[in-house]
């Protein structure tokens, strides 16, 4: 079959969308009329306009014309627990009880900071922010504010938040958070290194010597596709700062969930400084950056040079109490490891089964972190993902219109099973028009 046969195929799948969902139609026009887009965050726009979603129920969304999808999204990774779980729900109920905003210090605060301290081995101190991009700042300002240097060292491929996104041409196809053409940066003074490359990346550092401050990485790239950073890339890194008297900082916002202490302690790689994000704050808006004792006194506000750490909101109260309840009851190290056995599983069958069959897809990943990958041309790929798409949702299955697959509490290994089944029937029709 050709190309056309293809691109006629997602046009016909795409006005089948529009017709079973003309709810969502109506609201999406209505939102474009005060939102650019009709929505507020770039990652979750879906061509040719998103669902609206009413409600979620365990391992479902529901969406407003009343269809029911499993979701394999988990809102990019954060939805870890499922939607409505119930040991998160009764302790935010209570914590509802004693008030949303006392404008001081709690001991949930504080027992959530010293549960992250005792996983992370590289996380002597740490002060919570309001979102990953938030950390990521935060941690890259007082690494360079340390060292009293200017440049940061950054990866292709990496995403470190929405003002912090270095996709070159290619991965701006990917369509992935804040990257759909453009991105807005912190105007730090970057350094781009290829992605697990160390042999390049040390020979660009060494020319700068003495200016690099930090260099900040993804254990595995996340929305640059689920690309594992390799040991020898994350050591020679770990070297290579070590070398150069500059600030490791591991961006942990994704891959923390691999295991109870990140990848970091996967590989016993212990950067200098970790941020974190999404699901620790119990599925409310949450950031984390830590590290080295030296590095994070600078914000101890006993010292009169101390340097200043607001925001309103760094220790929500529901935010505390949402997440020390996850973190203690249900991020555990057996839970963690079930997940992300049943996803390591799940990917290996199904590149099993499209290798067996010439299925023109790839997943890549670690755990329940996973990437499709479609293997047709660079014409047709995007294209191609998008059909398998919608197959998908016609299925009755919720991915990431950019291929992220990330699994969540709340699934069974028979929800997981029939996915596979899914996709693969899926990757077959979008062969037959391929
Ligand atoms: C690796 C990584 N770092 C940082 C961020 C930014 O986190 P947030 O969306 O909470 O700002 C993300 C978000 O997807 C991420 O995947």
């Amino acid at each position: 079959m050709s190309t056309s046969s293809l691109s006629s195929e997602l046009s016909s799948a795409r006005r089948s969308y529009t017709q079973r969902n003309p709810i969502s139609l109506l609201a999406y026009e209505d939102a474009t009329k005060s939102l650019p887009g009709g929505g507020t965050r770039s990652s979750i726009f879906i061509h040719p306009f998103p669902l609206f979603i009413e409600r979620g129920d365990g391992v479902d969304i529901i969406d407003l014309d009343g269809h029911s999808y499993k979701d394999f999204v988990s809102d990019f990774t954060s939805g870890i627990y499922g939607k409505t779980d119930p040991i998160i729900k009764e302790a935010i109920i209570k914590g509802l009880d004693n008030g949303t905003q006392l404008g001081g210090h709690t001991t949930t605060e504080s027992k959530l900071a010293s549960s992250i301290c005792s996983r992370f081995p590289s996380v002597d101190l740490v002060r919570f922010a309001n979102s990953g991009t938030e950390a990521n700042i935060l941690a890259i300002s007082i690494a360079l504010h340390h060292t009293k240097r200017k440049k940061v060292v950054v990866f292709k491929g990496g995403y470190h938040g929405s003002v912090l996104s270095h996709f070159g041409e290619e991965e701006k196809e990917k369509e992935a958070e804040g990257a759909n053409g453009g991105d807005l940066k912190v105007p730090y003074e970057y350094i781009v290194c290829p992605y697990n490359d160390i042999s390049a990346t040390r020979s660009t550092v060494n020319r700068h010597v003495g200016e690099v401050g930090a260099i900040i990485v993804e254990p595995m790239l996340g929305a640059g596709g689920c690309i594992p950073g390799t040991i020898e890339f994350l050591r020679g890194l770990r070297e290579l700062s070590d070398e150069t008297g500059s600030i490791l900082i591991f961006d942990e916002v994704q891959t923390a969930r691999l295991s109870t202490g990140g990848r970091q302690k996967i590989l016993n790689i212990i950067p200098d400084m970790t941020t974190l994000g999404k699901f620790f704050g119990g599925g409310f808006a949450f950031g984390a950056f830590g590290g080295k004792k030296d590095i994070m006194s600078l914000f101890d506000a006993r010292s009169p040079s101390s340097i200043a750490h607001g925001g309103t909101f760094n220790n929500s109260p529901l935010t505390m109490i949402a997440g020390l309840s996850a973190i203690e009851s249900i991020l555990t190290e057996e839970n963690l490891n079930k997940l992300n056995d049943l996803g390591d599983d799940m990917r290996n069958r199904l590149n099993d089964s499209f290798a067996k069959e010439e299925l023109p897809f790839k997943m890549t990943g670690l755990g329940s972190v996973n990437q499709l990958h479609c293997l047709l041309s660079s014409e047709t790929k995007k294209e191609g993902l998008e059909l398998l798409f919608f197959y998908l949702l016609e299925r009755g299955y919720w991915i990431a219109q950019r291929g992220l697959i990330s699994l969540n509490f709340a699934m069974t290994e028979l929800d997981v099973i029939g996915f596979e089944d899914s996709l693969i029937e899926s990757a077959r029709s979008v062969k037959g028009f391929s």
